[in-house]
């Protein structure tokens, strides 16, 4: 809990600090890169460059501070926190970090506030970032104990690619197994695993996370990666096209074990799952995982792509109906007419999704997951339609989360 006189001093300069919240951590950013460049190698380049990670940790600091002082509501900010921790483990953080990163944010917000940041101010803001950063570090802790990762052990292990299959012009997956033989961890469909590349020839290393998209307790692994093309001023995406262009089967790939706190089929009832383009990647890992153990669940799967041949791993819908004798599939395709998928009963819709037409099993559990844009207009939907937020799970392939 914050302390009385630092709630009261929080609560006066909380305003200038929301105001200045991404001009402090844009200066944050700048300061600790100068005087830490090793660290450049886990952020990512692209998120810098385009103002995405300043603006998700300005908000999470700011909401905490709320938070302390009375304000948000605590499942919110459980689910944040949650969030956090498990990105955070993916990528390896550790506690040590936590002491650098705190120094040189308090510092770039004496630098932006200046004479506003008495002495007061900085012990009381102080506190919110160490009460803030102790509750992640324990967080963190309680993850990496639960994936078999010792203390100071790296969450880094090799995996060999052993097949990559080209799933449309634009997606690769690609299968992995452990190079040191041993055995393989389990994991929840939802979850992701955090891969490291050695870019420019080995002088940046740089992160990304892709969910695990194929069945847990499989021989295997699969990621399914859809590569960034460049357009207009933003230049193609670093880790999707090194993994397009440079990794065969047969290469060697860094990854941390799977976390993520999001469970992408629920705990039993009805479930639906909607996607759109490379958002399919948590739900193919679901269906594939109901086919092994709940063949009976009643399942209702909705994806919207730009057209058929966009559609990656749709090949695999008519075994997975046959294995699920309660699934219905709807598919919406932007470019073409409706087209059918050989040996597949489904619902083939020329457009864009049309969220008023998605069917809603009573009492399902939903699990989103593509562009923010197309989520919220399905979450708003669902909502109008009187399913309640806790009943929504979704996956945000970045920074930051839905909000309300
Ligand atoms: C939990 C999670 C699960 C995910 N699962 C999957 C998955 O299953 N499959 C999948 O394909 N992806 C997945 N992703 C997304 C994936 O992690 C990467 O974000 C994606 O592959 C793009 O990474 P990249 O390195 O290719 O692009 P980046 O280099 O990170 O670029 C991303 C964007 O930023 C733009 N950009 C970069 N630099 C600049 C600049 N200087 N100026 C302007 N714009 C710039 C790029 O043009 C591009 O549009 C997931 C993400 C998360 C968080
Ligand atoms: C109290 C302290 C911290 C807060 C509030 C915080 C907050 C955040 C948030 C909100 C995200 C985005 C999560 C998401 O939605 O995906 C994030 C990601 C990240 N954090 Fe932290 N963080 C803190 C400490 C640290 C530390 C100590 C490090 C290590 C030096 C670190 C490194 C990262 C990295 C590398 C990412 C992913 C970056 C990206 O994808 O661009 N964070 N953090």
């Amino acid at each position: 809990m914050l302390s009385q006189s630092s709630a009261a001093v929080v609560t006066a300069t909380l305003p200038a600090v929301q105001a200045h919240g991404e001009t402090i951590t844009s200066r944050f950013y700048q300061r600790m890169f100068k005087a830490h460049p090793e660290l450049l190698n886990i952020f990512n380049k692209g998120h810098q460059a385009t103002g995405e990670q300043p603006a998700a940790l300005a908000a999470s600091v700011v909401a905490y501070a709320e938070h302390l002082t009375g304000g948000g509501d605590d499942r919110s900010w459980e689910l944040i926190l949650s969030r956090i921790a498990h990105k955070h483990a993916s990528l390896g953080i550790t506690a040590t970090q936590y002491t650098i990163v705190g120094r040189h944010l308090l510092a770039a917000v004496g630098e932006v506030l200046g004479e506003a940041v008495t002495a007061e101010v900085a012990a009381a803001w102080d506190e919110v970032y160490w009460l803030l950063a102790c509750e992640l570090i324990a967080r963190e802790a309680r993850l990496y104990t639960q994936a078999g990762v010792g203390e100071a052990g790296s969450v880094w292990r090799d995996w060999q690619v052993v097949e990559c299959i080209q799933e449309t012009a634009d997606v690769v997956s690609f299968r992995l197994v452990p190079a040191d033989g041993g055995p393989l961890p389990t994991f929840t469909p939802g979850q992701y695993v955090s891969v490291a590349v050695d870019l420019d020839g080995g002088r940046r290393q740089q992160i990304r996370q892709y969910s695990l998209s194929g069945r847990p307790g499989s021989t295997h692994w699969q990621i399914t990666v859809k590569r960034v093309r460049a357009t207009g001023d933003a230049p193609e995406g670093a880790v999707s096209t090194f993994l397009h262009e440079q990794v065969t089967a047969g290469d060697t790939l860094r990854l941390s074990p799977p976390f993520g706190e999001v469970n992408a089929v629920g705990d039993e009832g009805p479930l639906l799952l909607v996607s759109a383009g490379i958002g399919l990647t948590p739900a193919m890992s679901a269906l594939h995982h109901l086919a092994t153990t709940e063949t009976g669940r009643e399942v209702v799967l909705v994806h919207a792509d730009r057209s058929a041949a966009d559609h990656a791993r749709r090949h695999e819908l008519p075994d997975l109906a046959e294995q699920l004798p309660n699934l219905s599939v709807l598919l919406w395709y932007e470019e073409a007419a409706g087209e059918a998928v050989d040996g597949l009963k489904a619902e083939v819709t020329a457009g864009r999704v049309d969220p008023s037409r998605i069917p809603l099993p009573a009492g399902a559990h939903i699990h989103l997951c593509g562009p923010v844009p197309f989520m919220y207009q399905v979450r708003a939907e669902l909502l109008r339609r009187g399913v309640s937020k806790d009943r929504i799970g979704y996956d945000v392939f970045g920074p930051g989360m839905l909000h309300d």
